[in-house]
C-alpha cells in the first residue's frame, strides 16, 4: 500500500509519494541532506507505517554496515556512519520510544547524551511517546507518515 511521507522543517514543508520500496530512498535522500549533528528525526506514523524501513534506508545511505542494523530489543542503538560526505555526521543513534512508559524510565535511556556525542544525528520512532524531550530540541526534522 502507498504510503504518503510529508516532512517539516523550519517552517519548510516537503511531500513524497512512496509508492513502491525503493520511493523511500529519495525521502532518504532529502532527510540526509539536512542533518546535521545534534539534530533529531522524529518519524510519527501508526503501527507498520514504514518508521523502522525508512530508518533502514537512511543507515543504509550513511554507509552503516548491514550486519550492525540486525533486529534487537533494545530501545537505542547507536551506528557508526561511514560515509564522509555528511556534513560531520559520524554516529546515528536509533531509537524506538514505544515503549517508554513514564519519566524514569525515559531519563534513563540518557538521550541528551547520546545526543551530545560528537557527530551524533538522532532517528526516533514514536516521538510522541516522549513529547516533553522533544519539545526541547531546537533542530527538529518532523516526519509524518500515512498509509493512504
Ligand atoms: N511503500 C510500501 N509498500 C508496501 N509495503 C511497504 C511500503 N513501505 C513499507 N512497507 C512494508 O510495511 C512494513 C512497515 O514496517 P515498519 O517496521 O517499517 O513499520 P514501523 O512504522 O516501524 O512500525 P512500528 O510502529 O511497529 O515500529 C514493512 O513490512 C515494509 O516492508
Ligand atoms: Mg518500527
Amino acid at each position: 500500500m502507498p504510503r504518503k511521507v510529508t516532512i517539516n522543517y523550519k517552517k519548510a514543508k516537503k511531500v513524497f509519494k512512496v509508492d513502491k520500496m525503493s520511493d523511500w530512498e529519495k525521502v532518504a535522500e532529502f532527510l540526509i541532506s539536512k542533518l546535521k549533528p545534534g539534530m533529531v528525526v522524529a518519524l510519527r506514523g501508526d503501527l507498520g507505517a514504514g518508521k523502522t524501513t525508512l530508518t533502514q534506508y537512511i543507515a543504509k545511505q550513511l554507509g552503516v554496515s548491514k550486519r550492525a542494523l540486525s533486529p534487537t530489543f533494545a530501545l537505542v542503538k547507536s551506528y557508526i556512519v561511514h560515509c564522509i560526505s555528511y556534513d560531520g555526521v559520524k554516529r546515528m543513534v536509533h531509537v524506538d520510544a514505544y515503549r517508554i512508559e513514564d519519566d524514569r524510565e525515559l531519563l534513563a535511556l540518557d538521550l541528551d547524551e547520546e545526543l551530545l556525542m560528537p557527530g551524533s544525528v538522532m532517528i526516533l520512532e514514536w516521538p510522541e511517546r516522549i513529547e516533553k524531550w522533544i519539545a526541547k530540541q531546537t533542530e527538529l526534522v518532523q516526519v509524518d507518515i500515512r498509509i493512504t
